[in-house]
């Protein structure tokens, strides 16, 4: 399989930033392969890094289905909007999981934000369906 561009953009933000905790390419291939079952509705992924896993994921969504990510970290965020600025079901918010699990769950991803609506992430951008 030929690696996605979009993962070849997030690939190259890591390296750019020396961020050393991307998911491996094994793991960005279960992912792709997970989110292409994904059939309506939108992936929410907690702990977006520079975005190596969310772009697997991006790269293999159904033409209804959308993907929010989130990340504790401002500027990896801002970063990572760019690298995904092509990507109109795509968004990625600064927000910590924390507030989403207060039992204190960190980074996950396929995690679904569809259970928490009622949460309304500050700064986000884009559009999803
Ligand atoms: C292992 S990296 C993510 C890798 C990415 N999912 C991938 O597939 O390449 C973990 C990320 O989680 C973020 N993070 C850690 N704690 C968090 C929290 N409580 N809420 C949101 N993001 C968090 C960190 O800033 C870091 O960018």
């Amino acid at each position: 399989m030929t690696i996605p561009a979009l993962v070849v953009r997030a690939l190259a933000l890591a390296e750019a930033r020396g961020f050393r905790h991307s998911s491996c390419l094994e793991a960005g291939l279960l992912l792709h392969a997970l989110a292409s079952t994904v059939t309506g509705g939108r992936i929410g992924e907690i702990g977006t890094g520079c975005g190596v896993g969310t772009a697997w994921m991006v790269s293999a969504l159904q033409p209804n289905v959308g993907c929010v990510t989130i990340d504790s970290d401002p500027q990896l965020v801002a970063a990572v909007r760019d690298v995904f600025a092509i990507s109109r079901r795509f968004r990625c918010c600064t927000v910590t999981g924390a507030s989403l699990w207060p039992t204190g769950h960190s980074s996950s991803s396929l995690q679904t934000a569809a259970t928490r609506k009622r949460h309304t992430p500050t700064r986000c951008l884009g559009s999803s369906p």
